[in-house]
């Protein structure tokens, strides 16, 4: 399924092409309930909503992300898809989230600073459904070769912003201690250091 189509605007496409490559979309979505409430925090343009959407109409996938622009491209790009919707949404500012029977952090973490990440996760531990799952993707920084193209680009998508890299075991214990039992898979690409938290309660 190639999902640039769905998008309006060359250099949007180009980035939903490439983005398409880049996440490991199959890896994640065999972790997700295929009904329920799906929520994707720091959602980007949408390209992980629209695969799980896509793939199943029994989810209602809503995507929540910061940046009006890419929450734009988003929606344009779930015109005509009913279980699908975006919504712009600071998870620092206001880190509500509604109940729900999945909840997606992927490449989200290591762009909002420790004192927030912690928050973040704790209202996924509370917000989640009774046998509900969180499924973390995040980049190693231990790999220290290929977190330095990640952190190129990571740089370039936020014009010089700053990352806070988790430590990956650091993480783990700290999604035990609010309960979860978490399984750890690393995901391979070549270039970059993926892993996945899958978190059930
Ligand atoms: C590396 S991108 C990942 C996007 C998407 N999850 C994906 O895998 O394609 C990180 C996203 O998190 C969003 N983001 C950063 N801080 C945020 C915040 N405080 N609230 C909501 N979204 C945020 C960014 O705007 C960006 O779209």
């Amino acid at each position: 399924m190639e999902f640039a189509r769905y998008y309006k605007g060359a250099f949007v496409r180009a980035y939903v092409w490439v983005r398409q490559r880049i996440i490991p979309l199959e890896e994640i979505g065999a972790h997700v309930p295929v009904r329920g409430l799906i929520v994707d925090i720091g959602s980007g343009c949408g390209v992980l909503a629209n695969y799980l959407a896509r793939r199943s109409r029994t989810r209602n996938v809503v995507g929540l992300e910061l940046d009006p622009h890419r929450v734009r491209r988003a929606q344009e790009s779930a015109a005509r898809v009913p279980n699908l919707s975006f919504v712009a949404k600071d998870i620092v500012k206001d880190p509500a989230i509604m109940h729900a029977d999945c909840l997606l952090l992927v490449d989200l973490l290591h762009h909002i600073p420790p004192p927030a990440q912690t928050i973040l996760i704790d209202a996924c531990a509370t917000r989640l459904r009774r046998g509900g799952v969180l499924v973390v993707k995040e980049v190693d920084p231990a790999d220290t070769v290929r977190i330095g193209i990640t952190w190129l680009l990571d740089k370039l998508m936020t014009k010089g912003g700053r990352m806070w890299y988790l430590d990956r075991r650091r993480l783990e214990d700290d999604l035990r201690e609010r309960g979860f039992r978490v399984e750890g898979i690393r995901v391979r690409r070549a270039l970059f250091p993926h892993y996945l938290l899958v978190c059930r309660r």
